[in-house]
């Protein structure tokens, strides 16, 4: 008798602790699920989505043709997308920006995608590569005078990394910063750089000290008229022909110090910290063609008849339609997964590389089928996949080519 009494406080006391510790690790990872496995767009995701669409259908599509054969930079169009917000999605609204997240980012980079890539790349380096890298590791004084314009889209920016002998091997610098004191005088030659001649705003990687190796280099902000900066020829291209691609000089260019972004010797860390955000959205650009071109695949395939029935009812095409859905949607997942790491401020280096490289294989892959399933009509310019076909490419090679994506995720594997 004695012993169950002692028994019944004790067991009471054991069934409430443990109800207790079951009620709250019940509602703690009912919450985490709920913050971590959500698949729906939120409303605020579906008005972003709902107006790149309707920007995209209204205001690029009817010159998209136009623009893509005269080389045609989208002047009017990015100033309407400025207008919209997107230049400067995810900067504060304190620097001029719209504080959205990198998911609705990657939302607005997809639609814009689906209709027009020359006018997406332009969006893309403003956004991540530039307004993101001068929020994040900007001064203040910078913020105010660079960002501010760039983020609610009075001017535009560059990023300016490539040179004729470093590509993917992006530490060999020839552009030199050398230090001047109070200035750095700026030499070299850079290639392929968007928005090469609409620009009004350069981040300039240079090497300050050769012996440092990258520890030597500097990123300096340049302005467009400062004396000695030369933009070069514009790259008559496979595709993305509307973007403003061009080879830019600096010839003794003085850079005051003030201009520099970071500490001495940040310049590398800041251009593959930055790269690591701007991958994201080249995969999202990717899986915009990608989607775009098997949108117009599968509504072609809807009204094309051949053999008695619409092709879409032939195995032949509905597999490879099937194949593509698969594989868009896959992408879409692992480039919404990227955007999300970055928002909840976790790494994303390795998962930017690997949506990047699965999304820019599946916008080249399937926007092949998508021409195959148009047959002849898929080849000539009124019916856009070939455009989109076109473009597709260099997704595969800038902002570190697919084999640089291989080193990233490798390393990221086996370390
Ligand atoms: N974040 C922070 N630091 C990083 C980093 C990251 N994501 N990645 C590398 N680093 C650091 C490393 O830690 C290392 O620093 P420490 O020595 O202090 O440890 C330093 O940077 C050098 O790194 P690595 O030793 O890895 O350098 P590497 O020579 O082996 O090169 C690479 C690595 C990934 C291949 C790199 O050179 C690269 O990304 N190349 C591709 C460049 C590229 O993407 N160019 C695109 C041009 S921009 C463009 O296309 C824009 C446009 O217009 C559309």
């Amino acid at each position: 008798m004695t012993g169950s009494k002692q028994f019944a406080p004790a067991f009471l006391l054991h069934y409430f602790t443990t109800s207790l510790f079951h009620y709250f690790t019940y509602y703690y990872f009912r919450g985490l699920i709920h913050r971590t496995m959500h698949f729906e767009l939120s409303e605020e995701h579906k008005s972003v989505q709902q107006a790149a669409r309707e920007f995209a259908q209204n205001v690029l599509k009817p010159g998209v043709i136009e623009r893509d054969e005269l080389q045609k930079f989208p002047a009017e169009e990015v100033k309407q997308l400025a207008e919209l917000g997107f230049m400067g999605m995810m900067v504060s609204p304190e620097y001029g920006g719209s504080g959205m997240d990198t998911l609705s980012y990657v939302i607005a980079m997809e639609e814009i995608s689906k209709i027009d890539a020359s006018t997406s790349v332009c969006m893309s380096v403003n956004n991540s590569l530039v307004t993101w890298g001068l929020e994040a590791f900007g001064s203040e004084e910078q913020k105010r005078k660079f960002l501010v314009p760039l983020a609610n889209g009075e001017k535009i920016g560059a990023f300016c990394l490539s040179e004729p002998e470093a590509g993917s091997d992006a530490t060999s610098q020839r552009t030199t910063a050398i230090d001047m004191g109070d200035h750095y005088l700026l030499n070299g030659t850079k290639n392929w750089i968007t928005n090469g001649s609409s620009a009004s705003t350069y981040l300039v990687m240079a090497q300050t000290d050769a012996a440092k190796g990258h520890k030597g280099i500097n990123c300096l902000i340049v302005e467009r008229g400062m004396p000695g900066f030369i933009v070069g020829a514009k790259e008559n291209k496979l595709g993305i022909r509307g973007s403003d691609t061009h080879t830019l000089m600096f010839q003794d260019v003085k850079v005051p110090k003030e201009n520099r972004i970071g500490e001495d010797g940040f310049g590398f860390k800041f251009a593959m910290k930055t790269l690591s955000g701007g991958r994201i959205g080249i995969a999202a650009q990717a899986l915009g063609i990608a989607a775009g071109a098997y949108e117009l695949a599968l509504a072609y395939s809807k009204e094309r008849k051949a053999f008695g029935k619409e092709i879409s009812q032939h195995q032949a095409i509905a597999f490879k339609l099937a194949d593509m859905a698969t594989e868009i949607e896959a992408a879409r997942l692992l480039v919404y997964k990227a955007a999300w790491l970055k928002d909840q401020h976790m790494n994303y280096d390795q998962a930017s590389a690997i949506a990047k490289l699965y999304a820019s294989e599946v916008a080249m892959k399937h926007t092949v089928e998508a021409v195959q399933i148009h047959g002849g009509y898929g080849f000539v310019k009124e019916y856009h996949v070939e455009r989109l076909m076109r473009d597709a490419k260099i997704t595969q090679i800038y902002e570190g080519t697919s084999e640089v994506q291989k080193i990233v995720i490798s390393r990221g594997v086996l370390s």
